[in-house]
């Protein structure tokens, strides 16, 4: 199966998630820049409020057609419940294109389903299989297994 891991992330833990599955796919891999500027507390509030009211983003143009996947393995940092504007945007862009699709997620605690319930209404069918991570996991580097089985149910 052909995949494809596409993620956004603010402060790189989504995009550690998103490398070490595709370390284990042996996939191409895609980050999605968002143009808005989110650093800082000020970035962060407007993060927060842009998320809360399902707000789309400018992201840069992406490079890999996702068209040319048979699976496109999404990631997005929870914010508020709900995923990053760029993801969203991302989904709405490209939806058309996808054959199968699968989300992964990273929080701060250890709540997504809200945030993987928002992803399979924007994409309007279901995922394969979806992930959720604590920021502290992936930090420590701890997530193997739980790659390991999220991958086992791509199917
Ligand atoms: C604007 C904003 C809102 C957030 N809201 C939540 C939340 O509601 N629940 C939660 O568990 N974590 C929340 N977080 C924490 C992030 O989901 C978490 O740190 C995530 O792993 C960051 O991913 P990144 O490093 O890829 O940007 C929030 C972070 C930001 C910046």
């Amino acid at each position: 199966m052909k995949s494809l891991i596409v993620f956004y992330t603010r402060s790189g833990t989504t995009k550690k998630a998103g490398e070490a599955i595709s370390r284990v796919l042996e996939c191409n891999i895609e980050e999605i820049v968002d143009t808005a500027n989110r650093k800082g507390l000020f970035g962060w509030l407007r993060s927060g409020r842009d998320a809360m009211r399902k707000r789309m983003t400018t992201i840069l143009p992406a490079k890999l057609n996702p068209a040319d996947y048979d699976i496109v393995i999404m990631g997005t940092p929870n914010w508020g419940g709900l995923p990053a504007p760029a993801i969203r945007t991302y989904i709405e862009q490209n939806k058309s294109k996808f054959k199968k699709v699968a989300f992964f997620c990273t929080a701060g605690g250890s709540s997504f389903e809200k945030t993987f319930k928002e992803l399979e209404l924007i994409y309007g069918k279901p995922p394969q299989n979806v992930l959720g991570l604590r920021q502290e996991e992936v930090k420590r580097g701890d997530i193997t297994e739980k790659i390991n089985q999220f991958i086992a149910k791509l199917s």
